[in-house]
């Protein structure tokens, strides 16, 4: 059950990037039962599929596009926000969710893969975004999330290549921030702790290993409230930064990690 009004997002259409992932689908679905007419992509069809069927079943009446594409092909971002058009009119709200992890320690990195995570991190968020603001600037609002990472505000052992990539979409962020505010649009990131998804329990296993103790032992030292984030809170939170009633919110970062920012 959303914990927003039916109708918040009503007139809207959003865009959800890495809808197929555990974040991804959350906010999707939240989106959609806050009204919203709500366009998923991602790789894997089958998976976009399926999480539309279930949005409609649980969500009578919802708006639902599905649009696969890889997001490093500049022809597959063009024809992705050109279709969604045509399937619910301009895009009016953003999600940048889809993200890689990647990487390791300094003294493990190759070109590659630093430049894999890199790029679709950062590089290509930035430039599926350019084709979006486009539109919103000539509707003259919007409103983007980008989900970065608290390894996007403070250091990562062992992640310098995935904490490079989530500090550049920081900066982008606070910086477009200011630059879109003058035409309407509002930009935002959610930097996430371990949010209980395939990467974030991968993530949290690689550190019980590294510190030879338990995933439990690991999540009860580093995060205060002795749990992970659940994706839904992350979707929540999303979806708060996209309402008018987030209408000041500008170029901030919400970070959401059980406290263990602080540790
Ligand atoms: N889980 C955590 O603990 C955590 C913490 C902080 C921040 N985050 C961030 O939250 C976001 C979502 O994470 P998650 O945990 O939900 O991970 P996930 O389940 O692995 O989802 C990642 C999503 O990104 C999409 N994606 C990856 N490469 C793509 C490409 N080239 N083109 C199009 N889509 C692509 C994937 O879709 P396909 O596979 O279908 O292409 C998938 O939907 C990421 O940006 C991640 O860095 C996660």
């Amino acid at each position: 059950m959303s914990i927003f009004a039916t109708d918040a997002l009503k007139e809207e259409h959003a865009l959800i990037t890495g809808a197929t992932g555990g974040i991804g689908s959350e906010t999707t679905k939240v989106l959609a039962e806050m009204g919203a007419a709500v366009t998923l992509t991602g790789r894997r069809k089958n998976k976009l599929e399926e999480l539309a069927e279930e949005i409609r079943k649980a969500t009578p009446g919802a708006q639902v596009y599905t649009h696969s594409a890889d997001l490093v092909s500049e022809d597959e971002r063009g024809q992705l926000v050109e279709s969604a058009a045509n399937a619910y009119g301009p895009i009016s709200l953003l999600v940048n969710n889809a993200g890689v992890s990647g990487g390791g320690p300094v003294d493990q990195l190759d070109q590659k893969d630093m430049e894999r995570v890199m790029n679709v991190n950062y590089t290509l968020t930035v430039l599926l975004t350019q084709l979006v603001y486009e539109s919103m600037k000539k509707q003259k609002k919007g409103a983007i999330v980008n989900v970065t990472s608290l390894s996007g505000l403070r250091g990562t052992y062992g992640e310098t290549a995935y904490a490079g990539s989530k500090f550049a979409m920081t900066a982008f962020t606070h910086s477009f921030a200011l630059e879109a505010i003058e035409h309407g649009v509002r930009v935002n990131a959610v930097s996430p702790g371990f949010v209980d998804t395939e990467m974030g329990r991968s993530s949290a296993q690689k550190k019980a290993d590294r510190k030879g103790r338990s995933l439990e032992e690991v999540i009860k030292d580093s995060i205060p409230s002795g749990r992970m984030t659940s994706p839904r809170e992350v979707a929540n939170t999303i979806a708060f930064l996209l309402t008018d009633a987030a209408e000041n919110i500008v170029g901030d970062s919400v970070k959401i990690s059980g406290g263990s920012v602080m540790r």
